[in-house]
């Protein structure tokens, strides 16, 4: 049904957009950690950086899939994307880790609508990438917490 596969291209453009941005956020991270465990986080920050830029290709290819144009302008993805950029407040690891696992829960919430969406228009491999994305994203959620100290 094309009416419900355009709201699927759109829900893939934000997703896409929000992934752009958070790709940039934790790259941002992993340069600026500072303190006596940076080797540490500047390799966790990589991992999630490096994990974001990997669904970049693959959902704008969903969206080309579904029949609809990917958007690849910065000015685009910077007014779809809902995840809002913090400026450092001197990097402490804390500042990083409370702002990584809010945009990594903004991240999935995304994912979950879009999964959602996929699902009623019948998309099964777009459903299936989303599901692995969950997955991914659920991984990080836990593992920021334990960063935290949290459950
Ligand atoms: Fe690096």
């Amino acid at each position: 049904m094309h009416d419900r596969n355009s709201v699927l291209a759109a829900k893939l453009a934000k997703l896409l957009s929000d992934t752009v941005v958070a790709k940039f956020i934790y790259q941002g991270y992993h340069w600026n950690v500072l303190g006596p465990d940076f080797g540490e986080y500047h390799e966790f920050f990589g991992k999630l950086y490096e994990d974001a830029e990997s669904a970049i290709d693959p959902t704008a290819e969903n969206i080309l899939k579904s029949g609809f144009p990917a958007p690849y302008m910065l000015t685009d993805f910077c007014e779809m994307s809902s995840i809002k950029e913090e400026r450092l407040d001197g990097s402490s690891t804390k500042f990083l880790l409370d702002s990584a696992l809010r945009v990594n829960g903004q991240l999935l919430a995304c994912h979950l609508d879009a999964f959602m969406v996929a699902t009623e228009c019948n998309e099964q491999g777009v459903a299936d990438f989303l599901a692995q994305r969950i997955d991914t994203l659920k991984k990080w959620n836990w593992q920021i917490k334990a960063y935290l100290g949290v459950r």
